[in-house]
């Protein structure tokens, strides 16, 4: 087996160190590196001497790059867009990389309809659901296949609830779920089910608890800030985005069973969402168990604290308005 990938906006921040990660994944044999500047080509060349099998090849938009990077791909990675500076919301990015996802979608309805789609590009809550859109319009929607990428909540949560603990070293032993969207209060951390159980003190401790749940929330602003104007997470993204690629892999390539992880996915007429949120919600985040077809089953979102009811409240006051958003943008242009 030997796995086609493309990297879409594969010279930024993200991309380039998540195009490094992919180049160590052995299923991956061909790697195709696709930006608007030419320095993408750049990337390959560098890349390219890594001992590892998968032929790295650089696409410039200006080329007609997207049909040659897209044509065959199994998996698409899209981190192309620009990234907050201080004082932004992931929203304020909606009108530049709204039109960035829509047409990179249009690109993979045309030249690769079957291929997994990994959304990193923010606002996620709508980008998401552009490109779904734009997949619906061409008559090759897969609910199965696209996927919002909000793997980086995932890992915040551990570490954050690690180092809330006082055992920093030991993020990796906590698996946390975190549902909802990728946007401040849309991010739902569910401390409550960790794995293993987060010890009482911390939920006993009402202030301290809320800190915690706030930090993973607004996680992105950290980086934000401490970049300075130099743009958000990049390094991180790259890990959480390979991570989730990773995942992906395994579970749809390899024969890889059991492999569970929250990602923000179509969930229209799921009925256990439904029930769980309270809405009929097109996309949520979920804890989504990984398949050959991509999706093969969304798992229950588990009994919520009286504190998590509250969040899930909060989550829901802005999440269906960036859903509805993102499908305007594409409905509205017909
Ligand atoms: P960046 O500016 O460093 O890189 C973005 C790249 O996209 C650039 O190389 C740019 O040339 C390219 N690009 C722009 N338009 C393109 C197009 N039409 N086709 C192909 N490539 C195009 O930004 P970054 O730090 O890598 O962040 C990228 C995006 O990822 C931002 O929207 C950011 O908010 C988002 N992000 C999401 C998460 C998440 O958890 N989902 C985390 C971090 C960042
Ligand atoms: C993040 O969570 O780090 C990303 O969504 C980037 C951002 O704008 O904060």
């Amino acid at each position: 087996m030997g796995l086609k990938t493309a990297v879409l906006g594969a010279a930024g921040g993200i991309g380039q160190p998540l195009a490094l990660l992919l180049k160590q994944n052995p299923a991956i044999t061909e790697l195709a590196l696709f930006d608007v500047v030419p320095v993408v080509k750049g990337v390959p060349a560098d890349i390219g001497h890594v001992d590892t099998p998968a032929v790295t090849t650089g696409y410039v938009k200006d080329e007609d790059g997207l049909k040659g990077a897209l044509t065959g791909a199994d998996l698409v990675v899209i981190p192309a867009g620009v990234p907050r500076k201080p004082g932004m919301t992931r929203d304020d990015l909606f009108n530049i990389n709204a039109g960035i996802v829509r047409d990179l979608a249009q690109g993979i309805a045309d030249f690769c309809p079957k291929a997994f789609v990994l959304i990193i590009s923010n606002p996620v809550n709508s980008t998401v659901p552009i490109a779904a859109e734009v997949l619906k319009a061409a008559g090759v929607f897969d609910p199965k296949r696209v996927f919002g990428v909000t793997t980086l909540d995932v890992v915040r949560a551990s570490t954050m609830s690690a180092q809330a603990i006082g055992k920093p070293n030991s993020a990796p032993e906590y698996t946390i779920p975190v549902v909802g969207g990728h946007s401040g209060v849309t991010i739902l951390p569910l401390l409550s089910q960790a794995q293993p159980a987060l010890p009482k003190s911390l939920f006993d401790d009402e202030a301290k608890l809320k800190e915690l749940v706030k930090r993973i929330q607004f996680g992105g602003d950290e980086v934000v800030q401490a970049k300075a104007g130099a743009g958000s997470a990049t390094l991180s993204m790259a890990y959480a985005g390979y991570k989730f690629a990773a995942q992906l892999i395994s579970a749809a390539f390899e024969g890889k069973t059991g492999v569970v992880a929250p990602s923000y996915v179509y969930v229209k007429g799921n009925a256990d969402v439904t029930k769980a949120i309270g809405q009929d919600l097109a996309f949520f985040s979920v804890p989504v168990e990984l398949g050959p077809n991509g999706v093969e089953k969304v798992h229950p979102l588990g009994d919520l604290t009286a504190f998590e009811k509250e969040l899930l409240e909060a989550c829901l006051g802005e999440l269906p308005g960036s859903i509805s958003k993102g499908e305007s943008f594409i409905q509205g242009s017909k």
